[in-house]
């Protein structure tokens, strides 16, 4: 299904924000939006509102769906280190690109990972880190696979892979089925996309769907587990009256299209 050729094929590209991105050719598309801004929108559509719903806990368990350059896992370092949280965190994320990985000690990042650059480079070598208070770990091969292999349960899950349309695998109702049988009861999902059909994909897999806003970004998604306060609730089965012809993705209609 994925083209070895194009997967190394990657161009830089320079985000509104002043942080870099890459584009990818094998997906042609970019890793970020980059009127958004890849750190700034790591950092408002999943880090702060994730780590403000569960400013509660003394530790997190993040599932960061898929690692790509790390933006969302150095953004989440970066932020417990700058607002001197006493949180402990666990991040697994899944990648198949170990070259992207491993060529990450090089890449052009953001001064405000500074402080974080050896964690960069100990991911770029091993892909694995641990101290006392952080421990990452890629799970090199297809996220598919990779997730079932998790035993721990989630606390948090950073959905961002590239777009429906041009990753559908990740984004299934059973994508989403297999993601929530490793989340604990009261997990929460951060996403870029609103579309219908991905809320609808949640939805069926017992996520409540929220409507997430923050300054200078388009709106984005927040599902949980539990009903959450304080938020802009979207009523699903409503949704689904207004709008007859929705429904969520589905893995047979992709891996058809695979095989055929
Ligand atoms: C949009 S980028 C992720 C950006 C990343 N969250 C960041 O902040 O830099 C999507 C990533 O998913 C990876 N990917 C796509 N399909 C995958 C799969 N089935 N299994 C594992 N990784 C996958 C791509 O190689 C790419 O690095």
């Amino acid at each position: 299904m994925y083209n070895e050729a194009l997967r190394t094929q990657k161009e830089i590209v320079l985000c509104e924000d002043g942080t870099n991105t890459l584009f990818s050719k094998e997906f042609d598309e970019p890793y970020h939006s980059t009127k958004d801004g890849a750190l700034h929108e790591s950092l408002e559509k999943h880090v702060k509102p994730s780590l403000t719903l569960k400013s509660d806990k003394e530790k997190l368990i993040i599932l960061d769906i898929c690692f790509g350059l790390g933006y969302n896992t150095f953004a989440t370092l970066y932020y417990i280190k700058k607002n001197n949280l006493k949180i402990r965190v666990h991040i697994f994320s899944p990648e198949f690109d170990e070259d992207l990985v491993r060529s990450l000690d090089t890449f052009d990042f953001p001064p405000e990972f500074e402080s974080i650059k050896h964690i960069i480079e100990a991911i770029s070598q091993n892909l694995r880190y641990e101290d006392e208070q952080f421990k990452i770990e890629i799970l090199l091969g297809d996220a598919r696979e990779s997730i079932l292999k998790i035993k721990e349960k989630i606390d948090i899950v950073y959905q961002d892979a590239f777009s429906p349309a041009h990753n559908p695998l990740l984004w299934t109702q059973e994508w989403f089925r297999d993601v929530r049988a490793i989340c604990k009861e009261d997990a929460i999902l951060t996403t870029y996309s609103t579309a219908a059909a991905i809320r609808l994909g949640l939805y069926e897999n017992d996520f409540y769907i929220f409507v997430h806003r923050a300054e200078m970004m388009r709106y984005s998604t927040v599902a949980s587990l539990e009903m959450l306060e304080g938020l802009e609730y979207i009523d699903m089965e409503l949704k689904k009256v207004r709008n007859t012809e929705a429904k969520s993705m589905r893995d047979e209609d992709y891996l058809k299209d695979m095989h055929s």
